[in-house]
């Protein structure tokens, strides 16, 4: 399958690294989200980051007008109707997911692929949502999409070779590394990385170190490049949280059981980076 044009769905952080990375790898990219104003915080995102590239001497002033070119924002699903694959990089909330692939798959053209980058939750129900569950597939990129080289590559129960075939081609031309994973919670990474995170909070609140020492062991004692807090700060707390709630519900084991302090974060709005404050403060 020759695809040429694919649909990011949300422009958020994952959404807007996701399309940075298809038009570097000469897609042509719509980028979807239901407010301009949305549009326009991550088109200008994506132009800094292009700006940064060609400051340390990665790409030429003219590279960059011609990859950005390649990017257009809409608010509207009714421009979906040339793309060759949707990447689904919306809110984690199912009942969302499902209205939003029903309406996908109506204004979609029948060959299109339907990807999501979901975190954790199921592609086979989402597909349920559309005709075309042969064509629905998993699609998980990690955070910073520009740096980070993994794809997982998860089909639902009725997905296709021919869509995992299209899917690992289209990861491989974005110079990512796929890996399939079977549909199961969280898949590979998150199903290790989050009840990691979720025990590092739990050892915060226990006192057994201080944020900046909980970090630095496990940088200096496990080799991450970014201590478990950090890089929770980083994701989004919210979106931790998240993972570790459909762990729970699903395995319906006490082990998944997310960590108090966790919800509290979440509850009194420190989300981490992005909201200017999580377990580190990032107050300009
Ligand atoms: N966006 C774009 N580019 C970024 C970036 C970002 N947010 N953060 C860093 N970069 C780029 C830098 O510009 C730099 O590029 P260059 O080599 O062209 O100059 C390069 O990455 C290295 O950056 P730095 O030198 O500033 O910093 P580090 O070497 O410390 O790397 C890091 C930063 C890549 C974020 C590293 O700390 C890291 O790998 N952290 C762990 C990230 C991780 O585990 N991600 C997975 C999270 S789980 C997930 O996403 C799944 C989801 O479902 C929850």
């Amino acid at each position: 399958m020759n695809i040429k044009k694919i649909a990011v769905l949300g422009s958020g952080t994952m959404g807007s690294g996701i399309a940075q990375v298809a038009a570097q790898s000469g897609y042509e990219v719509l980028l979807i989200d239901v407010d301009q104003k949305f549009i326009d915080r991550a088109l200008a995102g994506i132009s800094k980051g292009f700006q940064k590239a060609v400051d340390k001497g990665k790409m030429t002033a003219e590279d960059k007008e011609q990859v950005f070119g390649r990017i257009k924002g809409s608010i509207s699903y009714e421009d979906c109707k040339d793309v060759d694959l949707v990447i689904e990089a919306i809110l984690e909330n199912m009942d969302l997911k499902k209205q939003v692939y029903k309406q996908l798959d109506e204004k979609c053209p029948d060959h299109a692929i339907l990807a999501s980058n979901t975190s954790s939750l199921s592609i086979t129900e989402m597909a349920a949502a559309t005709k075309r569950s042969d064509k629905v597939v998993g699609m998980h990129f990690f955070n910073p999409a520009q740096v980070m080289k993994l794809v997982e590559v998860i089909p639902g129960l009725d997905t296709s070779e021919e869509t995992i075939a299209a899917i690992t081609e289209v990861a491989k031309k974005m110079n990512k590394v796929p890996v399939n994973a079977k549909e199961s919670p969280g898949f590979i990474v998150n199903r290790i990385l989050v009840p990691m995170i979720n025990e590092a909070v739990i050892a915060l609140g226990e006192g057994i170190g201080t944020i900046e020492e909980i970090d630095t062991a496990m940088k200096l004692g496990a080799g991450m490049p970014m201590g478990p807090l950090a890089l929770a700060d980083m994701v989004g707390i919210d979106i931790v949280l998240a993972v570790a709630e459909v762990f729970y519900k699903e395995f319906a084991d006490s082990k998944y059981r997310p960590a108090l302090l966790l919800k509290q974060m979440v509850r009194a709005g420190h989300l981490g980076v992005k909201t200017g404050r999580g377990f580190y403060s990032y107050q300009k």
